[in-house]
């Protein structure tokens, strides 16, 4: 498959997406309120951006640090493994940890992502994603936050790319059919 701009038709614009942002924002920020010491970690690559939006919208005190994962090849397909390609900088132990993720599809790499950071002892572990799409799920993850649940599709844009392009998108976008 060779994706061009043109074929995509926009699944959720910039506008939404900010508004919902600022939604989440200002929910994580009052759950955060009363506890120190909030950290969030983005998974890379795809959260980039919806991590630069989201801490921008989050009226607390915090760090921020990032982890490497890869399960997707150059398909639109998991493979179903998980590798780590960036271990954390920071340490997490008692620490609140919020995990920013850009989709949750079949919930392996958020699996296998829970599994090592508890193993770290953080004093809580919460995860916020832009998208998730529940048709597709094979094991079961606790998404405390979630953007918008989209249909079983291949998205690209905003953070997501397809064969590592389009990540610069603002919008998110999906293949027209036909
Ligand atoms: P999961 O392990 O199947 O839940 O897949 C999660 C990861 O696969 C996400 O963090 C994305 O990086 C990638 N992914 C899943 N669905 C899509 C999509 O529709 N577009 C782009 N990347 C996706
Ligand atoms: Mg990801």
């Amino acid at each position: 498959m060779n994706i061009k701009r043109e074929d995509l038709d926009v699944l959720l614009s910039e506008e939404q997406i900010q508004t919902r942002i600022k939604e989440i924002g200002a929910q994580i920020t009052e759950a955060y309120k009363d506890r120190d010491d909030l950290h969030v970690i983005a998974v890379l690559k795809g959260s980039f951006m919806f991590l630069t939006d989201l801490v921008k919208a989050i009226d607390l005190e915090l760090t921020v640090d990032f982890l490497g994962l890869s399960s997707y090849g150059d398909s639109t397909e998991t493979s179903g493994v998980v590798r780590m390609t960036q271990d954390l900088s920071l340490p997490i132990k008692n620490r609140h940890v919020l995990v920013v993720e850009d989709i949750v599809d079949t919930g392996l790499t958020l699996k296998y992502l829970v599994e090592n950071l508890q193993t770290r002892h953080p004093a809580s572990l919460a995860i916020v994603s832009l998208l998730d799409k529940p048709e597709n799920r094979t094991v079961d993850v606790d998404v405390q936050y979630t953007g918008f649940t989209i249909p079983n599709e291949f998205v690209i844009g905003y953070g997501l790319d397809y064969a590592e392009k389009f990540r610069n998108l603002p919008f998110i976008g999906v293949v027209r059919k036909g």
